[in-house]
Parts: structure tokens; sequence; C-alpha cells
């Protein structure tokens, strides 16, 4: 089956009103029109710059995505949290859940990640739920184990709604090793689609055709020069930028190379 490839940026703590808009006009200036048709493409800068990049974002046919998002489904005294009605009324058409920096730095838990996928699907918003390993699990042959546990937390919390497990249709899941994060040391692409395989393996376990579906992408130190050879695999269906979505230029050619990562697909 062929996957619509999605290449989202998050751009973590990062930016500035000035640093923002020579971004978003550079990204928006490279892209091809053609690239933006084959290719979601989806920036996540901070929460408070959402809404102003929101216009530009939206006629140029590019996703607003915030980087969190309250478990909360209905709005209340929650200091410091944003609810996902908010992230929708200024915009946002995606949301970044359970990010390993959010689950490492903040102590979010695979159950808050479920209740978080459960109240910005409430909304609309689609989720893009985070995943991956540590590298002492990977080398400990755990990298399943892990990820199972995490992947099933969610499918569990989908099954507790009444939608049931259709919510998982309109997610994205992202695969981030966490020893590739941030260190420019990437994840080999026989690596990324044996997870992608597993990932999609477990899904179809309860249901084959979200398993079909469903895009995976795969994030940890993406660049220009490794992109490509990424998106050739046949389960991995874009990426989850960190560093390169915040030069212009590097981010676009990412977009090409999924682009011609879909042409592949739909020719052969
Ligand atoms: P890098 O691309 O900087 O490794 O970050 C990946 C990431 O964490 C995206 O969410």
């Amino acid at each position: 089956m062929r996957r619509r490839p999605v290449v989202a940026g998050n751009w973590k703590m990062y930016g500035s009103r000035a640093a923002n808009a020579s971004l978003v006009a550079g990204v928006l200036s490279g892209l091809a029109p053609r690239a933006l048709r084959n290719v979601e493409v989806v920036v996540c800068p901070p929460f408070v710059y959402a809404a102003e990049l929101s216009p530009q974002l939206q006629s140029a046919n590019v996703g607003l995505g915030a980087q969190d998002v309250c478990a909360e489904a209905v709005q209340g005294a929650f200091t410091g949290e944003v609810a996902a009605t908010m992230l929708r009324e200024v915009g946002c058409s995606h949301v970044i859940i359970g990010h390993s920096e959010r689950r490492a730095l903040y102590a979010e838990t695979d159950e808050l990640v479920g209740r978080k996928t459960l109240s910005a699907l409430a909304v609309g918003l689609t989720p893009i739920i985070c995943v991956g390993e540590l590298w002492e699990e990977r080398d400990s042959g755990r990298t399943y184990e892990v990820l199972g546990h995490q992947l099933s937390a969610v499918l569990q919390t989908l099954d507790s709604d009444p939608a049931g497990l259709a919510g998982l249709d309109r997610c994205i899941l992202a695969y981030e090793p966490v020893w590739a994060i941030g260190t420019g040391r990437t994840a080999t692409p026989g690596q990324a689609q044996d997870v992608h395989a597993f990932i999609r393996g477990l899904i179809s376990s309860r249901d084959a055709k979200i398993a079909q579906s469903v895009r995976v992408l795969y994030g940890g130190s993406v660049k220009p020069s490794n992109a490509r050879e990424l998106f050739e695999m046949s389960d991995v269906d874009g990426g989850l930028i960190g560093g390169a979505s915040l030069k212009a230029e590097d981010f676009v050619a990412i977009v090409a190379a999924a682009e011609l990562g879909s042409e592949r697909t739909s020719c052969c």
C-alpha cells in the first residue's frame, strides 16, 4: 500500500520571532508545490509562536504542530498546561506526544502518553506518538521489549475509548531511538526498517488494515545526506526532524528526499 510520507520539523525549545520568520520564509520559498502535494509537511514550533505562524503555514498547505498537549480533556486549574482545544483554536493540526525528552526530563509515563493521545484525538488533532529505546536497552537486546511496552500502553488506552482502536488510524507514529537523537549517530536504514516492521507487525496483530495505513516516521539525526536511504525503506514513511529542521535548506532537502522515496514506492 502506498502511504503519503510525512516530514515534521520539531523545533524543540529553539527560536525567536526574527529567527522563526526567516526560517519559515526559507522553508516556504524552498518547497516545490509538487513536493507539498506528495509529502505532508509539518512544522512544530514552541507553543507561544504557533498562533502567529499559523496563517502563513496554512496558506502554504504546511501543517502546524505543537510539541506537547495537556492530557486533561476539560479546561481547568492546570497551571502551565495547554489544552488540545486551545491548540486547535490557534490553528494546530498535529501534536507531538511522548517525545523521549518529555519522557526522560519530565517523567512522562506510558499511561500519560496514552491519555494525551485521547485528548488530542477528541478535538481532531493528529497525534505524532514517539517511541524509542535507550542505547543500554538496545545493547542488551531489549529494543523490541521496550518498544512493545510503549506501544501497547497506547493501544490499551485507545481500547478504553468508545472509538476503540479506530483512533490509531488518525495517529502518526515516530520511532526515535534515544541514542540517535541529537547525537549525529543515525540508525542504519536496516535498523530503522527492522523496528518499523516490528511496530507494524505489532499493530497488525490487532488490526491488519490500520497496520497497513498508519504512517511510521523515523527520527534521530536525520540529515539531507542520510534521509533518502532511510526513506527508501519500505516501512519508513518519512521523518521527525530535530536539528536539521532549524536550517531551511536542510529541511527542504529532507522533504525532497521523502518525495523521491514516495515516487519510488508508487512506481514499483
Ligand atoms: P535530531 O534530528 O536533532 O536528532 O532530533 C530528533 C528529534 O528528537 C525529533 O523529534
